[in-house]
């Protein structure tokens, strides 16, 4: 067999791990970590080979460190809810000791950085443009007392007690939601839907699910499998989640300092009094985070159009034209860069986690990127590291970055 030729997900997924052990000097059976889920997305990527450090020594290896982090991580609510490219939990531990005060993480996803944050007792913004993250960042650092968790329970059992009952799929859902769904799932998740009603935390569980028990191979690929779901098992699974739910959100219900979550463009953000900075930015081609969220779109009744719009590096400009949005990337780049550095009080720093891009065979340099508008903009480079990341989803090597500059003191 050819190579990519006729191959399944498990027997590609096998080739690439033999091939990158072999590109990575490993030997051969080294422990190349395999997917297990979405929500383990970071230790799909397993970092290995070389790494370049420069700069403050001890900083730089702080920085490696925290890229190399593949372990699965069950504390707080992380793991409740997948998201295309999060941050692992320990890298945004680390991270966080770089600087001190306030904590601002303009693209803030799933909001890893904010739940760390909130662990560390550390006051927080995150900001991002699309309306699912918001809505599961807000979630993941919701402080609830005992009372609002028994309310969770609660009406998750009534939705699931009602959706065990339902026949009727959703008669508004678009072509691409119905096929992702077998009939008597989109009946479960619709009678679901209509119960919750606009609760945040409630539908932040129906979020983590949708994708789950649709026929979608993943989060981040549209192709649509034909398993079959039992009866009933939708309705189980969304009552099983709000108590794992309610169960995590007890965990982080005394830590002391707020984390807060603004739908907002990072290259527009108007903000001051922010002592350390810590983002993980798109990559330039490697996602579209829209797109993907189309079935979440759907169910959870939000629209996303700005965030079709005015996402920033996304893989379908990339593919619609390399050179345009390369410079468009690169102006995006340095239109966040300004605004997150004009929210660094004297001395702060900012502390940027990114991975080269790569568009058909071509690679893209983040580091030299980030790096130059940093220092165009008045910041001082205190420290980098930059180490080798197989991604088996996209079947490459690639490199990822992270790097600390700090806005000079008065
Ligand atoms: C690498 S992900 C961040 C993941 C996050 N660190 C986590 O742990 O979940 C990049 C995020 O940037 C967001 N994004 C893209 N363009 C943006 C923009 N112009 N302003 C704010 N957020 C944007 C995407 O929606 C996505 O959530």
């Amino acid at each position: 067999m050819r190579p990519g030729v006729g191959e399944s997900r498990k027997q590609k997924a096998a080739r690439l791990e033999r091939e990158t052990a072999e590109l990575l000097g490993l030997a051969p059976g080294a422990p190349v970590q395999k997917a297990e889920s979405d929500d383990a997305k970071t230790s799909r990527a397993v970092r290995a080979g070389e790494g370049i450090l420069a700069g403050d020594k001890a900083l730089a290896r702080l920085l490696e460190t925290a890229l190399r982090h593949s372990e699965r991580v069950e504390r707080y609510t992380h793991g409740f809810h997948s998201y295309p490219a999060a941050l692992h939990p320990d890298a945004a531990r680390d991270l966080l000791t770089i600087g001190e005060g306030r904590v601002l993480d303009p693209f803030c996803g799933g909001g890893t950085v904010l739940v760390e944050a909130l662990a560390a007792g550390r006051e927080s913004l995150g900001c991002d443009l699309g309306a699912i993250p918001c809505l599961v960042a807000r979630a993941r650092t919701t402080r609830t007392d005992e009372a609002a968790r028994t309310h969770l329970r609660s009406v998750a059992r009534g939705a699931a007690e009602v959706a065990l009952r339902a026949q009727e799929p959703p008669s508004d859902a678009p072509p691409d939601v119905q096929r992702a769904y077998q009939p008597h799932v989109a009946a479960e998740l619709h009678a679901i839907r209509n119960f919750i009603g606009n609760d945040p935390l409630l539908k932040a569980v129906l979020s983590a699910i949708v994708v789950k028990v649709s026929r979608r191979t993943s989060d981040t690929h549209q192709a649509l499998n034909d398993e079959e779901r039992p009866e009933g098992t939708t309705a189980t699974l969304f009552h099983k989640k709000a108590r794992e739910f309610a169960r995590m959100l007890e965990t982080i219900e005394a830590f002391p300092a707020p984390a807060r979550v603004h739908r907002e463009d990072a290259r527009e953000v108007r903000l001051s009094g922010y002592g350390l900075v810590v983002t993980s930015p798109p990559y330039p081609g490697v996602y579209d985070y829209a797109p993907i969220q189309s079935l979440r779109r759907y169910w959870l009744g939000v629209d996303d159009s700005s965030t079709l719009r005015d996402e920033i590096g996304s893989r379908r400009e990339f593919r619609a034209g390399r050179a345009e949005a390369l410079t468009a990337w690169k102006s995006d780049t340095a239109r966040w860069l300004k605004a997150a550095s004009r929210a660094l009080d004297p001395g702060g720093r900012l502390c940027v986690i990114v991975g080269d891009g790569q568009v058909g065979s071509k690679r893209i340099d983040s580091w030299t990127v980030h790096d130059e508008a940093a220092r165009a903009l008045g910041l001082r480079w205190v420290a980098r590291a930059s180490v080798e990341r197989l991604d088996l989803g996209f079947g490459t090597v690639r490199w990822e970055h992270a790097g600390v500059w700090e806005k000079p003191g008065v």
